[in-house]
């Protein structure tokens, strides 16, 4: 329990039940999306209590819902949609300034602009003002959960949290460990790491809807006490996330099996420190092969698919068809700054055109990704890769009343769009083509059921 004198504002008031009435976007329990015309959102304090936010109390169609709540306070959005906020599953919220930039490859793009940036966010008021505004480009891209790396420094963790919660947002995010091969000024030691680790998940996770994140960055930039160390947290804290990235770029895999000649895959040296389980979400998981998919389904770790990021850095093509037949959970992923955009549309977009490429050297066949899949992959089943199914990312009485309210036709091209489609798959994949962040007219965040005025 937080003291009072923790609370960001003073003052204490009860959210109370209330109606949003639209068109509304749901998924179902096989994934598929669904668009109801004429709906009642219903959304309100838990009666059970048990959640610390606003809930969906009902949804359905407003005219068999209405006779219910005849007293409701509602909001109506005629020809707008109501759908579940955006869950991003991996991103870096002090690369934003990184995003664009040019170079050979991961490694030299660490080095020469990565690094760098990062190093500046040991000044407070430095990651305050990048973490306040990454929080308002999460909301107005429609992004209400993320799972976000801070940089190394406690400051970077303290500024996002602390303003993550100041909105009432479910942000998931860790001080980044990496002990060696880095620069002065990024680089920490291996038992303060830990120590503020520790310090930190003891401060901050399961406050209001924040989570932490045991965050290695990757193998080659910790030790073996490091890694090991962090295995032990995740084992010691089992609700906490842990997120790092693997098998990502041709360079940085023959750097891991130099490092660990030991380990069979580089995904193995994450599994020989105990850091695949479930709550594990790791980014990238280009160059996987068979026995590395069935590690990850087995243990319950999930892949961010970073597209745009792949695309960028010239990593790669996630393998979707693999994915799925292993039976990998994963979603979707901005990985800003070398992801390129914050644009949920621009990320949905990117993963269907790297999937369109055909791999014949890698043996892969082009796959054909549905609309309603993408949109999946960015809400409800990035939330199942946190293990935050029926929480967060869906339209369903219970989840957690995060949702954005989407003009179908908010630019000419869209309107004009609009009048031709004849399917829902036709509409999202109009959206996902064409759409940026002028879709989402507004974002709700769930209001903490004793919300700070
Ligand atoms: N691998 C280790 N660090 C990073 C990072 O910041 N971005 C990406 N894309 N890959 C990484
Ligand atoms: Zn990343």
């Amino acid at each position: 329990m937080v003291s009072s004198d923790q609370l960001h504002h003073p003052t204490i008031k009860v959210s109370h039940v209330r109606g949003y009435r639209a068109d509304m976007l749901y998924f179902d329990d096989r994934g598929q999306a669904h668009l109801q015309s004429d709906c009642l959102l219903v959304v309100g304090p838990d009666p059970a209590q048990l959640v610390v936010c606003d809930v969906v109390l009902a949804c359905g169609a407003f005219s068999a819902l209405r006779p219910d709540y005849p007293h409701l306070d509602i909001t109506h959005y005629p020809g707008k949609w109501l759908a579940p906020g955006f869950v991003d599953l991996h991103s870096h919220y002090p690369q934003l300034d990184v995003i664009g930039s040019p170079s050979p490859g991961l490694l030299p793009w660490l080095e020469d602009y990565t690094f760098p940036a990062e190093a500046k966010f040991v000044d407070p008021t430095w990651a305050n003002s990048r973490a306040s505004f990454f929080l308002d480009e999460l909301c107005r891209h429609g992004v209400t959960t993320s799972l976000a790396f801070a940089t190394s420094h406690v400051t970077s963790v303290e500024a996002l949290f602390t303003n993550a919660r100041a909105r009432g947002m479910r942000i998931l995010t860790g001080k980044c460990l990496q002990d060696q091969h880095c620069p002065d000024g990024v680089r920490d030691t291996t038992e303060k790491s830990l120590l503020d680790t520790e310090m930190l998940i003891n401060r901050w996770h399961g406050i209001d809807r924040l989570g932490y994140a045991i965050t290695p960055r990757f193998v080659p930039t910790s030790s073996h006490a490091q890694l090991a160390g962090a295995g032990e947290l995740a084992t010691q804290y089992a609700s906490v996330w842990v997120q790092s990235h693997v098998a990502e770029n041709h360079d940085e895999i023959a750097w891991v099996a130099s490092q660990h000649p030991e380990a069979r895959s580089y995904l193995e040296v994450y599994n020989q420190y105990g850091l695949l389980r479930k709550r594990s979400v790791y980014a990238h998981c280009i160059y996987l092969d068979a026995q590395d998919r069935d590690l990850m389904a087995q243990t319950g770790a999930a892949a961010a698919i970073c597209p745009t990021s792949n695309a960028f850095l010239g990593s790669g093509f996630f393998d979707f068809s693999a994915g799925k037949s292993h039976h990998m959970a994963m979603g979707l992923a901005s990985d800003v700054g070398g992801g390129t955009s914050m644009n949920v549309f621009r990320t949905m977009r990117a993963a269907y055109e790297t999937a369109r490429v055909d791999l014949p050297k890698q043996g892969r066949a082009a796959t054909t990704l549905s609309p309603s899949y993408l949109w999946w992959l960015h809400t409800a089943g990035a939330a199942q890769a946190l293990d935050l199914a029926g929480v967060v990312g869906n339209l369903q009485p219970g989840c957690e009343a995060d949702f954005v309210v989407i003009n179908p036709k908010a630019t000419p091209m869209l309107a004009r769009k609009a009048h031709v489609c004849e399917t829902l798959d036709e509409q999202l994949f109009a959206m996902i083509v064409l759409g940026d962040d002028r879709l989402i007219e507004q974002t709700h965040v769930a209001l903490p059921t004793m919300l700070a005025d």
